[in-house]
């Protein structure tokens, strides 16, 4: 492995074409969206109820391996804090509340549509390499502010009024994208990245199963 030294000029432009692809990637995935008036009730259940399935009790569980994976002390706190959150704040009991308020609560066949891409991000982060796991955790986050609106668009289209989740993941992940990144820079520094490695094999992993979770298992969007 060769490793090389970046000034803070060379890292701080890589931090940014960083930041800049995965926002592109964001704006993709957001714009490919269908519109949710086009969508049937049955549609628009199934978004919900996949999103449930895949988010529920998955996002926590992911932040952790993000975290075990890291060794930059500076990225830890970040990790820590979004966990707190997560947990202090009982967010996959929100988001059942949420999915439940709008009779989108997963089943068997929503579940069961998720699996392959699911599994694939599981054994992924189970590799527990730092800055790949963060910056995948970086687009998670990021999309999941950006897609708040459309969700709940298509809960209040489902006749839920229950939009807690919604509204509390709009605002919160804003700060938690960001601090994500400022951990990537920080693990980028001490703990580079194989240069065989490819940094987005698991934003690309990530954004299979999301276009899963809003298309089933039509139309996913080319690298
Ligand atoms: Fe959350």
């Amino acid at each position: 492995m060769t490793t090389s030294v970046l000034t803070p000029q060379s890292q701080s432009d890589l931090d940014a074409s960083i930041q800049a692809k995965i926002t592109s990637m964001i704006d993709d995935l957001v714009d490919s969206l269908p519109d949710p008036k086009q969508l049937t009730s049955e549609e628009r259940r199934g978004i919900i109820a996949r999103y449930s399935a895949v988010l529920e009790g998955n996002f926590i569980y992911w932040m952790t391996a993000a975290y075990l994976a890291v060794q930059a002390e500076e990225a830890r706190p970040h990790l820590i804090e979004n966990l707190y959150e997560e947990v202090r704040d009982a967010h996959p009991a929100m988001l059942r509340r949420f999915a439940i308020a709008a009779h989108a609560f997963p089943g068997d066949a929503d579940a069961f549509a998720v699996n392959e891409d699911l599994t694939k991000v599981r054994v992924f982060l189970g590799r527990l390499s730092g800055v790949q796991s963060l910056v995948t955790m970086a687009f998670f986050e990021g999309f999941i502010q950006r897609f708040m609106g459309y969700l709940a668009e298509l809960a209040t289209a489902q006749g839920s009024t229950d939009m807690e989740y919604t509204d509390v993941h709009g605002i919160c992940d804003i700060a938690h994208t960001q601090g994500l990144f400022e951990a990537l820079s920080a693990e980028m520094a001490i703990n580079p990245l194989d240069p065989a490695d490819d940094l987005y094999e698991g934003v690309y992993l990530l954004r299979a199963l999301l276009q899963t979770i809003v298309f089933g298992n039509a139309n996913k969007l080319e690298n």
